[in-house]
């Protein structure tokens, strides 16, 4: 059933006759119909940016990681998950942001040789661990990986592929010959919006077959 608005109690009666400017409250001096010049509220700035403004850098901890084969300093808290110390502390941005929890694999590194999730490691529990990023795969970007990568053509729109790339890189260094089986376990859980799963799949045969001619 539909029912009508209601007038609010106590409310001056409403005028079909007035326009919108003279329907307007004034308390201010002047021609009736002015319209109000209210002052706009005092700035008040949202939780995140008040906590940003009021800590200072001293506040965080200090934290002595070891990315890319050298020792680099990273102020911040201690739950900042790496990937925002990469991307955000480092400016190493190869390493992609996608879901944000585990899910996608967009933001694999490799910690002691093994692929990680790093949106979801927080620097905190690094220690002396260390990471490898895209940027620190190879020298020249032709790490046997990346070299099959760019003879198939891999990528589509790329967002996902340093991270398949650095998950392809860890399978092979601890199976330099894996079955199709072990490729697709290995892979499961890098998703690509782009669908290039045969292409990601045909790369890393080929870069098995680079390392073990
Ligand atoms: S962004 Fe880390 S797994 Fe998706
Ligand atoms: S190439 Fe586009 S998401 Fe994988």
């Amino acid at each position: 059933m539909f029912l009508a608005p209601q007038h609010p109690p106590g409310a001056p009666p409403l005028n079909p006759t007035q326009s919108v400017e003279e329907a307007l409250p004034t308390t201010n001096p002047g021609r009736p119909g002015q319209r109000v010049d209210f002052k706009a509220p005092p700035f008040l700035p949202c939780r995140h940016f008040a906590t940003f403004t009021t800590s200072t850098p001293t506040d965080m901890p200090m934290y002595t990681l070891h990315i890319n084969g050298k020792p680099v300093q990273a102020e911040v808290d201690s739950d900042t998950p790496l990937l925002w110390v990469l991307r955000d502390h480092l400016g190493l941005v190869g390493t992609k942001y996608g879901c944000g929890i585990a899910q996608c694999g967009a933001c694999t590194v490799h910690l002691n040789g093994n692929a990680v999730r790093s949106c979801t490691l927080p620097v905190s529990t690094l220690g002396d661990r260390k990471v490898v990023t895209i940027e620190g795969l190879s020298e020249k970007g032709d790490h046997p990986v990346q070299q099959a990568w760019q003879e198939v053509d891999v990528p589509q729109c790329g967002y996902c592929q340093a991270g398949q790339i650095m998950q392809a890189a860890a399978l092979l260094a601890k199976k330099p010959n894996p079955t199709h089986a072990e490729i697709e376990t290995a892979m499961n859980g890098n998703l690509c919006r782009c669908g290039t799963y045969h292409r990601i799949h045909e790369a890393i045969v080929r870069a098995s077959a680079k390392t073990n001619p």
